[in-house]
């Protein structure tokens, strides 16, 4: 993929970070969704006093591009203050595996923007488990 649209990607992330509702963590993520047509969806964290309705940045911007009739994905980078970047917690990567199969996945911190590191979803799920026999 293009640096520039890598860049702005990442940007978008770093941006939609900011409305992350993380008031116990206190860890915030930013992610956005890049699809074929090259439009930027974007999500952040949502966390509840019972934590395990918790979703993950990632979730949301994925939820809100499917629900809003995006389904083809080339990218989707994820930002928060973390060395090396924020990698996609397991539940993320089935869901990611399943709607956005063939897409990249770039990682960074927010303290660094300007280092990418680059996975591919197949990378981070190998043998997904994607139908119901
Ligand atoms: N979190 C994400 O939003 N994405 C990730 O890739 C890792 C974890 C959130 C969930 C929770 O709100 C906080 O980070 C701490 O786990």
């Amino acid at each position: 993929m293009a640096h520039n649209d890598k860049t702005r990607l990442v940007q978008a992330a770093s941006r939609a970070r900011q409305k992350a509702v993380a008031p116990y963590s206190t860890f915030k993520v930013g992610a956005a969704l890049l699809t074929t047509n090259g439009e930027i969806i974007t999500g952040a964290n949502v966390e509840s006093a019972s934590y395990g309705l918790t979703c993950c940045a990632e979730r949301v911007a994925l939820f809100t591009a499917l629900t809003s009739g995006r389904k083809h994905f080339k990218a989707v980078a994820v930002v928060a203050r973390a060395p090396g970047g924020p990698m996609p917690c397991g539940a993320c990567r089935q869901l990611l595996a399943e709607y956005a199969t063939d897409a990249e996945v770039f990682v960074a911190d927010s303290k660094s923007l300007r280092t990418i590191r680059s996975f591919t979803v197949r990378e981070l799920l190998p043998e997904a488990f994607l139908d119901v026999p």
